[in-house]
């Protein structure tokens, strides 16, 4: 019997389905956003649906660690867990022009250069332009297989005929299947492609990259629609006005995600930072108020970035609480602890703080550094110059001992902070204004 194609409606922006046509994305709330597709179920999908499926016992399914391959980057292996796993998908999502293309031809140069195969799908970019990079980056030499083509079922077809030790698709947005009749970059095109990719990992063991850009424009498809289908989301941090580069792990089937690999722009690509307390910080000379040292720990990694505020007279009705690097809620909750339980008011104050460097801070330990922070720059007194912080701000005004404290303060005294202010010398908010005092 002729199986009638059914049509579902997908949001392109965040790739949620609707029964039926809506002006309203229901789940991200974009406009117009909705495009029908047709669901692909195949026959022979459904043919073997009906044998039903082997069941492993769990016992059976474990073989200990994943086989990793190390990419030659120790900054990327590190986000990684300790390399790529053998046979898994990973997106490498970022805004364009952050260097994913640039980090990723680096690591195949360092692949192939250790023996193994590699190809890279260019999609994006003609050979020569990939060979041109390959020269700036003194990579030329390396045998890098490249293949200019967006059909990923020439892709798929080339790898499995080749079989490289490791695929790099760049980008998914340009890829398409001419299964579907939507353009490259929609959802369903990005899906179809990222689930082929996925089968491809899976069945024949091929580590496969895929590169992601980040958009806020609903006609294409970002990267948050593949999220779910591969194993490990790397997300590349930075932008054009900073130099430096984070990669942060979003999503990690084989590790952990709190491990974080910094990078520094050059005019040979991406290198790995030496120091990057240093950095990220720039000393001041003389005091300055509402800057305020803060020891974080990304992962197991110390790093000593500023924190920086900044409280004026508001002349809006509602004042303004703007922060960059910092998550908004973080510092609501600060302020508020500190108006009720510390008695430091921000009324009719604009306060604005920032993560100098544009690194972002997601650590709660951040609270301590943050207050203190926000009442130098109330006060307009500064702290000593020597000074760093670090402790979680509980919403009763205590301060809770962060972790890895002692790698903390290592970091910190290593370059040079000799005051710590952390829970035993500061143990309330109050604590924190009798400094100011
Ligand atoms: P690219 O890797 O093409 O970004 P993406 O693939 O994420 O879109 O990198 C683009 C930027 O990096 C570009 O603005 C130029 C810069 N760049 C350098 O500064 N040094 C280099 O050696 C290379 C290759 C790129
Ligand atoms: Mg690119």
């Amino acid at each position: 019997m002729a199986h009638k194609p059914r049509s579902i409606w997908r949001c392109q922006n965040c790739g949620a389905m609707s029964p039926r046509w809506v002006g309203r994305c229901s789940e991200c709330g974009e406009f117009a956003t909705i495009v029908e597709e047709a669901e692909e179920v195949s026959d022979e999908q459904k043919k073997s649906a009906r044998k039903g499926g082997r069941v492993v016992a769990l016992t059976d399914a474990t073989s200990g660690n994943p086989q990793r391959a190390q990419t030659g980057i120790n900054e990327f292996d590190r986000v990684l867990g300790g390399g790529l796993v053998k046979g898994s998908l990973t997106l490498l999502s970022g805004y364009p022009g952050v260097g994913k293309s640039t980090l990723l031809l680096q690591m195949a140069g360092k692949i192939a250069h250790a023996g193994k195969s590699v190809l890279y799908a260019c999609g994006e970019e003609s050979v020569e332009q990939v060979g041109l990079r390959a020269h700036r980056l003194g990579l030329k030499d390396e045998p890098i297989g490249l293949l200019a083509e967006v059909d990923v079922d020439t892709i798929i077809a080339t790898a499995l005929s080749r079989r490289p030790d490791i695929l790099i698709v760049d980008s998914i947005q340009t890829a398409f299947t001419a299964e579907l009749s939507g353009a490259p970059g929609s959802v369903g095109q990005v899906r179809a492609c990222a689930s082929a990719l996925m089968r491809l990992a899976k069945e024949h063991d091929i580590t496969t990259i895929l590169v992601g850009h980040v958009t806020k424009d609903g006609s294409i498809a970002g990267p948050r629609v593949l999220e779910h289908m591969v194993d490990t989301v790397l997300n590349f941090e930075g932008d054009k006005d900073n130099l430096y580069r984070i990669v942060r792990a979003g999503k990690n089937r084989f590790g952990s995600t709190s491990e974080i690999g910094i990078f520094e722009m050059t005019g040979e690509g991406l290198l790995p930072v030496q120091s990057p307390s240093q950095a990220f910080i720039e000393r001041h000379d003389e005091p300055i108020s509402g800057s305020v040292y803060f020891a974080s720990c990304e992962g197991t990694r110390p790093l000593i970035v500023e924190v920086q505020a900044l409280v004026t007279k508001s002349y809006l009705p509602v004042p303004r609480r703007l922060a960059n690097g910092i998550d908004t809620v973080r510092l609501l909750q600060v302020i508020a602890v500190l108006e009720r339980r510390a008695g430091v008011s921000f009324a009719n104050m604009d306060v604005i703080v920032s993560i100098a460097g544009g690194v972002r801070v997601s650590e709660p330990a951040v609270d301590l550094a943050l207050a203190l922070a926000l009442i130098s720059a109330q006060v307009d007194k500064a702290l000593e110059i020597d000074a760093v912080a670090f402790g979680e701000i509980s919403l009763t005004g205590k301060i809770r001992r962060a972790t890895l404290a002692a790698s903390r303060e290592k970091e910190a005294q290593g370059i040079g902070f000799s005051t710590i202010y952390s829970t035993g010398r500061i143990d309330s908010v109050s604590d924190c204004v009798k400094l100011f005092k």
